[in-house]
């Protein structure tokens, strides 16, 4: 099988042409210090990566009193941009490109690390259930629903956020619109009971993202930002509701309006779903013209022969790129691959 499709040049934005069509998938490290700062290994992590058509970071916070996992680092205070201006640093001096993920884990944040209840579009989140955070069990937390003025400054907080990632020197910004963090959070109805006008209707429910995408395209330039979504309900206890394809459409024909740089599948597995009369990537393909980076269990045989076919034009890999450092280097040379374990994790600096 050849993997010639991976390695064709692709021309993302007028600014921005990437040699190769493999993304490192954004993947979460647990690594920060005191402060939410990414830790000095960050630098070495990306860096030793840069080789990729394009790299994406871990999800970043965007605000403090939001945190829901183990060292997660933030980029809201001075020292988080100069520590991940180390980052883009590492990875242009290896001749990379770094987009930095932008993430509001919303009902998944959590009091012990955050100092505050969550906060979310609506109070849904089981408190009886429980969560494996890193080696800790904690229960769910009921959170709090935003009010309008705090949601006003929650999209100010993204595109802050955004401008403070360019200041950085990163090439741009993803949105985390994925994996049941807030975005998805308002914009499916199982978790967005509101009545107000950011909720109530398909067009209520997308909103927040809409408005999120357009003050960061607004703050830092359309080609600057991406967005992960993901089509499939199926992570952070979200539920796929009737009308929740409305507003994601809804969403996606806003985006193309936008112009924004690339939409990105955030799925574990990329497999069909009955609701979306196929793969979350597919769904994804019918309703955006633009860029589309497929991700969710790709082998690299699977991820060559779906750009051949032109199913997506670039293929994020998670794990097979954290447990392969020089992930590029192998595919290339026909190298066989270090399987993915736990270990891989714990190696983290
Ligand atoms: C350890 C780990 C951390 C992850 N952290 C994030 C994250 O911070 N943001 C995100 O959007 N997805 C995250 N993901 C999901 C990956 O980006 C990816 O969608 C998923 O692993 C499926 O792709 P793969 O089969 O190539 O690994 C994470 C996955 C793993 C394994």
């Amino acid at each position: 099988m050849t993997l010639d499709a991976l390695f064709r040049p692709y021309r993302l934005t007028p600014r921005l042409t990437l040699p190769n069509r493999i993304v490192l998938a954004p993947c979460t490290r647990n690594r920060a210090t005191a402060d939410l700062s990414p830790t000095p290994g960050a630098a070495r992590h990306y860096g030793e990566r840069a080789d990729a058509g394009l790299l994406i970071t871990e999800a970043v916070l965007i605000l403090p009193g939001i945190q829901g996992f183990i060292d997660t680092p933030g980029i809201f205070l001075d020292s988080h941009q100069r520590a991940w201006a180390g980052v883009a640093d590492a990875v242009h001096d290896r001749g990379g490109r770094i987009f930095l993920q932008l993430w509001h884990p919303g009902r998944m944040s959590h009091s012990h690390f955050a100092g505050t209840a969550p906060r979310s579009a609506s109070d849904v989140l089981d408190p009886a259930r429980r969560r494996q955070v890193g080696g800790l069990e904690l229960y769910h937390e009921r959170p709090r629903p935003l009010s309008g003025a705090e949601i006003g400054a929650v999209i100010a907080a993204y595109a802050a956020a955004a401008s403070r990632a360019i200041a950085a020197g990163f090439d741009g910004v993803e949105i985390h619109a994925a994996n049941g963090y807030l975005p998805e959070q308002f914009w499916r109805a199982h978790t967005n009971r509101r009545t107000d006008a950011w909720g109530g209707t398909a067009a209520g429910r997308a909103r927040f993202t809409i408005e999120v995408a357009g003050a960061c395209a607004q703050a830092v330039g359309a080609g600057r930002v991406g967005i992960r979504l993901s089509p499939a309900a199926y992570f952070s206890e979200m539920k796929y509701s009737d009308g929740d394809n409305d507003a994601l459409d809804l969403i996606l024909s806003n985006l193309s309006d936008c112009g924004l740089a690339y939409v990105h599948t955030g799925v574990v597995t990329d497999n069909p779903v009955g609701y979306l009369d196929g793969t979350s990537t597919a769904y994804l393909r019918r309703r955006w013209a633009g860029t589309l980076i497929g991700n969710g269990g790709y082998t690299p045989g699977f991820a060559a022969e779906g750009i051949d076919r032109g199913d997506f034009d670039l293929a994020a890999f998670g794990k097979l790129f954290l447990a392969n450092p020089d992930l590029v280097a192998r595919l290339s040379a026909g190298a066989d691959l270090a399987p993915y374990s736990r270990a891989v994790l714990d190696g983290f600096e």
